[in-house]
């Protein structure tokens, strides 16, 4: 069910879930301050307790409300990439963010979300705690249409058309001195360089099983179909391909497009809607054309479509 800006904000200070357009991938959005409704979002995905939430707001004065201890280059990060796709895990002050949204850890995740419809929204409610719109370990949402096929045609989303980031933010935390990448996402490693004056090393464990981003743990974005990542095609393939328009592939393939090779903004922007689609087709079997460049933005989407293929 689509509902106005107005509608969306009324029904999330009501204490409800909305799906909200962002410019990464739709999120189910509560409100910080209503625990029932957040308690809601993890029953609703099929999320597990332990993997916690973003926490978005429309400014970094607002974020602060809820830090302690704000890490060097904060500032610097947070004027250069936000309004837009980078979330920061910072140490939380426990007694104003839910602990459930931060699954009972000292810190929270932070982001300003760069699409208008959305900072339009923030802008009414406040803070709002939002994971992907999408089942737990599925494909994450790019459309209205995405969310109501995983929630149903009643559920309530604010349509703010197709997301053009298409995959999820950058997920950052400041430990032992310097600023790592614990999740890859729609701004790539190189872009902070310039602003941290180092490339930040993504590392996804602390070691010893300790995960520095729970949610990397589980298996994701996976359609039903199996996927197999190859760089390399021969005529004893049948199926279908996730793949670019400007190759050319084995005619028993059908093609899948993620846009073109030499356009990593587009393959990010087509890649959730390529992995529904398969399912939509009730295709069994994809490969994957991944012979693209190890660096940038491909690294991320090699990152989810490695999760996605995973058994
Ligand atoms: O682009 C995005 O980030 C989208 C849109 C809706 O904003 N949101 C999103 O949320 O991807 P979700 O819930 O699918 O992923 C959030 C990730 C999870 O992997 C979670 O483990 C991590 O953020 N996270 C949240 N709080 C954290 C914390 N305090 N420490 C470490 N990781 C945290
Ligand atoms: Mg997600």
């Amino acid at each position: 069910m689509r509902v106005s800006l107005t509608e969306a904000a009324q029904l999330l200070t009501q204490g409800n879930v909305v799906a909200v357009p962002t410019e990464t991938v739709y999120g189910l959005g509560a409100s910080l301050n209503k625990h029932q409704a957040i308690e809601s979002i993890f029953s609703l995905k099929g999320r597990p307790a332990n993997n916690p939430l973003i926490i978005h707001a429309s400014s970094a004065e607002e974020i602060m409300k809820f830090t302690k201890n704000i890490p060097p280059g904060f500032d610097q990060l947070a004027s250069s990439f936000w309004p837009g796709p980078m979330t920061l895990v910072l140490p939380a002050d426990e007694n104003r963010v839910d602990s459930k949204a931060r699954a009972g850890l000292p810190t929270a995740a932070f982001r300003i979300p760069g699409h208008p419809t959305t900072l339009a929204l923030l802008k009414l409610t406040g803070p709002l705690v939002m994971p992907s719109a999408n089942l737990s370990g599925k494909p994450s949402a790019t459309s209205a249409e995405h969310v109501e096929h995983d929630f149903g045609s009643d559920f309530p989303v604010l349509d703010g058309g197709k997301c053009l980031r298409g995959v999820e933010s950058t997920i950052l935390i400041f430990v032992d001195g310097v600023w790592r990448i614990i999740r890859q996402g729609a701004i790539p490693a190189e872009a902070f360089q310039e602003i941290l004056g180092y490339m930040p090393i993504v590392e996804v464990s602390a070691g010893r099983g300790k995960p520095l981003c729970p949610g990397q743990l589980y298996r994701h974005y996976a359609p039903k179909a199996k996927l197999v990542l190859t760089d390399h095609f021969d005529d004893s393939m049948t199926g279908a391909v996730v793949g670019f328009r400007d190759r050319i592939y084995p005619k028993a393939l059908k093609l899948v497009p993620l846009g073109s090779s030499t356009q990593p903004k587009k393959a990010a922007e087509h890649l959730y809607a390529a992995l529904r689609q398969l399912d939509e087709e009730d295709i069994p079997l994809a490969y994957v054309d991944v012979d693209v460049p190890q660096e940038g933005l491909w690294l991320t989407i090699l990152e989810r479509l490695k999760k996605a293929a995973q058994p």
